[in-house]
């Protein structure tokens, strides 16, 4: 047995002592996702150049076959071990672990294979990293611990090492606040509700909207806070630092109640939102409160975790203008905001999210950013993600931060948009490139807005933070299948070539100006306007669409080689995942047509209804196939908000709201009207996003439910419209006062729309139907 030995360490002439529960955590790793059998075939040790957490070297390991012929994984820290334990089990074992469709693990054979000869490998950068501030908030607002647990696995085997971890910080924050003697009701109009949580945290909103009034409560805040405390555990457990929150200077419009000489400042107008619930005050850096309320803040985060970190993520101009453009104003914002953090922890790291300057680059000038960043005088103080680096990066620019340590990050999944897209060169080729012609580049990172697919992305931008030469992408997905669809007789070719065509297509986007992959489908129905370069509102193709019917051709004709695929959950994910695309890519002529028709003077009413029934019938047949499978279900995501309601009213800490509900004349209970204020927030981020459609669409979704219930009606009114007022008779501000109407009334609907497949047609038969009904959407003429 191999578990409970201490392993005594040399590392620069002193002994230090691995706790047994290090290496344990391999273990732990194993029995929670292979097989009881497993966990002994494996041993686990440090090798004599061990690296602690806070150094910044480089990842090391070897995998070889022991004298005792156990698999015998060596490593120079935690996460030089997941990563040799993920390199074995995708290289050798081929199994892994992926999103939506779960672990693939416990198919590894029970008898697991020796390696042949040692596989060495090295990071090529200390920092591998993983998290937007709003990843927080578009797909794991209400995240369970089996949900987290799951995707620590998956970053602790992929070799992150540094992942932001911003759950339950408004525990903190609120203690902060009722320290300096703002009352519960100042905090709650702060705070912003459930799915909102990223851009309070950011100052780019404040308060929740909704019916009844409803802020967050208490009760919520202390349930995140007990799940962050299990997070965090669990990734120090597996050699991860965590970046924790810091005071930012945004407070409730209190603050002057009970600071009244504070220095503040009213923030901006941020994504169209009224100055109700924009505008966040602004508590000068200068002011000698905030040091203040940032020693307070991160020593009671100390006390509430532990000293678990140096990193401390600390955004203030994220979409943000700041007060002034004048240089030593900005430089001594940065200065003063360093000086708090440094005073309340001198080893003190500031992590910032480099977005702010690619998106108001007409503010931040070169001048105006190195004046910003020259308020931090020491160097290794600051850590600065250059969020974008896959389109638009500003490293260059910036002259790689004047000289700041950064890291090369793709953001990617705009609004948790879920397209097919990306550019497999540039997430190869450029940080390679970067990393020779940039000397405080210390990482490769994820920073994608939402989690929604395409994970071969990311997979490989964190592979090639192992490789110091461009990854060979044609290689790569060849060996990201094998591995992907395990489980079956064989591997068909069709497979392959499925993925080395997307590969060479969507996965190979050369159009900058159409980064952002959204569906016609899910954008406000209108007769002009929804093409062009993507942006909040717009979609457009980088590719050939026709690629992507290839592609699906391919995936689909494996499954008459290897029938098995149809009961592989990868399988299933991957052809509803693809058809998704191919449906939705069809749509786009159908709706140029109906436009046509309904534009030409020979284009009768029912040539006009006829087309635009097609339409219709479009959203139908993709909402048929995303109903066969969980992971593309509105259901799940609303059931998951409203489940927080019951979590959080049993929570031990403190049940009562902030504020009493406005409406509290309980007809209803408090956890069922807490349930509709949390599915309230989970239907309007993913649709209308903002109380009045400030943000419309941005973050839609291509779930089975949504598209019959919001979608489908939308296009309905919209065709209806058009099919009885044409010429003169069209009206446009008429039409879009009926989707609006729509929209609105759907925020509160009571009926959680339910997975459509009630007649459990399976998957195949769904396919086979359309293929029969709709030949040349699927290529199937000629
Ligand atoms: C919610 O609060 C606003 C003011 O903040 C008030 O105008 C409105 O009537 C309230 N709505 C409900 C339903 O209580
Ligand atoms: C605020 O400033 C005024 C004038 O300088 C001073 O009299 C007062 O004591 C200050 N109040 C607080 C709470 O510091
Ligand atoms: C909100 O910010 C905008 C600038 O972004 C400004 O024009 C506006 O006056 C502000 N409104 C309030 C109420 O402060
Ligand atoms: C946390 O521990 C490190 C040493 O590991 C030390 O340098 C640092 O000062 C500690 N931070 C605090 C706030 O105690
Ligand atoms: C991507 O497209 C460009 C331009 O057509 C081409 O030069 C390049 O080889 C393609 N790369 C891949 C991986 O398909
Ligand atoms: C890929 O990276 C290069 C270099 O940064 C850039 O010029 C190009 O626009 C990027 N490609 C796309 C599609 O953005
Ligand atoms: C990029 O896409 C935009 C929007 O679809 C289009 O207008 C433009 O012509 C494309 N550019 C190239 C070089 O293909
Ligand atoms: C349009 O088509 C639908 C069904 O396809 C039909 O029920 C409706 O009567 C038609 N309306 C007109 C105005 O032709
Ligand atoms: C809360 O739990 C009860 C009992 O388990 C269940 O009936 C109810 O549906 C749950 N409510 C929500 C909103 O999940
Ligand atoms: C509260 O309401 C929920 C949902 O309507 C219901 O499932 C639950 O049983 C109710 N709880 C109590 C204690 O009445
Ligand atoms: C268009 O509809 C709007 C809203 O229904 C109405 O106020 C307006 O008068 C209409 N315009 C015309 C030209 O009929
Ligand atoms: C269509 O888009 C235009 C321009 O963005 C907008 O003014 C109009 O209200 C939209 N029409 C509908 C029906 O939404």
């Amino acid at each position: 047995m191999l578990f409970h030995q201490l392993l005594f360490l040399f590392v620069a002439n002193t002994i230090i002592s691995v706790s047994a529960q290090s290496t344990q955590a391999l273990h732990d790793l194993i029995s929670r996702r292979l097989l009881p059998g497993h966990a002994a075939q494996f041993s686990f040790s440090f090798s004599k150049d061990y690296k602690s957490p806070t150094e910044l070297r480089n990842d090391s390991y070897v995998i070889s076959t022991s004298t005792s012929n156990t698999i015998a994984i060596s490593g120079n820290s935690l996460t030089a071990l997941t990563s040799g334990l993920h390199r074995y089990l995708t290289d050798i074992a081929h199994v892994d672990i992926y999103w939506f469709i779960g672990s693939r693990l416990h198919l590894a054979p029970s008898y697991l294979p020796r390696p042949k000869s040692p596989v060495l490998g090295s990071s090529i950068v200390p920092w591998r990293y993983h998290f937007n501030t709003v990843t927080f908030s578009y797909t794991a607002a209400f995240w369970t611990w089996d949900d987290w647990e799951f995707e620590l696995d998956w970053l602790a085997l992929r070799g992150v090492n540094l992942p932001l971890a911003w759950v339950g910080a408004e525990k903190i924050l609120v203690q902060v606040f009722q320290e300096i003697g703002l009352t519960d009701s100042d905090i709650a109009s702060f705070l912003s509700g459930p799915a909102f949580q990223a851009w309070n945290r950011f100052g780019n909103i404040q308060g929740s909207w909704g019916p009844g009034n409803t802020t967050l409560p208490m009760s919520w805040i202390d349930s995140q806070f007990e799940l962050q405390k299990k997070i965090l555990a669990r990734m120090v457990e597996l050699g991860m630092t965590p970046v924790l929150p810091a005071f930012t200077g945004y407070v409730p419009r209190a603050i002057l109640t009970v600071l009244p000489n504070a220095t503040v400042v009213n923030g901006s107008q941020w994504g169209g939102f009224s100055p109700q619930y924009s505008n966040d005050t602004f508590l000068e850096p200068s002011d000698e409160a905030f040091t203040r309320l940032q020693k307070s803040f991160i020593s009671k985060q100390i006390a509430a975790y532990g000293n678990i970190t140096r990193f401390y993520t600390l955004d203030q101009y994220n979409e943000n203008d700041p007060h002034s453009g004048d240089l030593d104003y900005l430089r001594n914002v940065m200065y003063n905001t360093w000086q708090s953090l440094k005073a309340a922890d001198p080893a003190a790291v500031w992590l910032m999210q480099g977005w702010l300057f690619y998106e108001k680059s007409y503010f931040w000038t070169d001048a105006r950013i190195k004046a910003y960043l020259s308020g931090v005088e020491v160097d290794e103080d600051m850590l600065i993600l250059d969020l974008f680096s896959e389109y638009q990066p500003q490293w260059q620019r910036t002259n790689s931060y004047f000289g700041k340590p950064w890291i090369w990050c793709q953001v990617h999944d705009f609004g948790g948009n879920m397209g097919l897209y990306g550019q497999v060169m540039n997430v190869t080729i450029n940080p390679i490139e970067a990393l020779h012609n940039s000397s405080s580049l210390v990482g490769f990172g994820l920073t994608p807005e939402g989690q929604e697919g395409n994970e071969i992305m990311y997979d490989l931008l964190l592979d090639q933070a192992w490789d110091g030469s461009p990854i060979d992408t044609a290689a790569y997905f060849r060996k990201w299948v094998r591995t992907r669809y395990v489980g079956n007789n064989s591997i068909p070719e069709n497979l392959y070539s499925a993925w080395d065509t997307l590969r060479t297509s969507v996965y190979n986007n050369t159009n900058l100006t159409n980064a952002m992959p959204k569906s016609l489908i899910e954008l406000s129905p209108n007769i002009t306007g929804l093409f062009g370069p993507t942006s909040l509102q717009r979609t457009a193709l980088h590719y050939d669409p026709e690629e992507v019917v290839v592609a699906w051709n391919f995936l689909h004709d494996a499954s008459a080689v290897d029938p098995r695929l149809w009961d592989n959950p990868s399988y299933q994910y991957d052809l509803v995942d693809v058809t998704r695309q191919v449906l939705t890519n069809a749509f786009i002529p159908a709706y140029l047509q109906f436009i046509r028709c309904w534009n030409s003077s020979t284009g009768s009413a029912e040539q006009v209804n006829a087309t635009g029934a097609e339409l219709i019938y479009m959203i139908d047949d993709l909402d048929r196939v995303l109903s066969t499978n969980e992971a593309f279900s509105l259901s799940r995501w609303l059931d998951a908000a409203r489940a927080w309601a019951n979590a959080t009213a049993t929570a031990p800490a403190s049940p009562q709201p902030l504020t009493p509900s406005a409406s509290g004349t309980s007809t209803s209970n408090a956890t069922s009207q807490l349930a509709d204020f949390y599915e309230y927030d989970a239907r309007n981020q993913i649709t209308l996003w903002g109380p009045n459609g400030e943000i419309s669409d941005y973050a839609s979704k291509a779930w089975g439910g949504l598209m019959t219930s919001y979608y489908k009606p939308r296009w309905c009114i919209f065709v209806n419209y058009l099919v009885q007022h044409r010429g003169p008779d069209y009206n446009g501000t008429e039409l879009a006062g009926l989707l609006r109407k729509f929209e609105l009334g759907w925020q509160t609907e009571k009926d959680i729309p339910r997975n459509r497949n009630r007649e459990g047609e399976s998957l195949d038969k769904i396919i086979e139907d359309l293929v029969t009904r709709l030949p040349v959407v699927f290529g199937k003429t000629g």
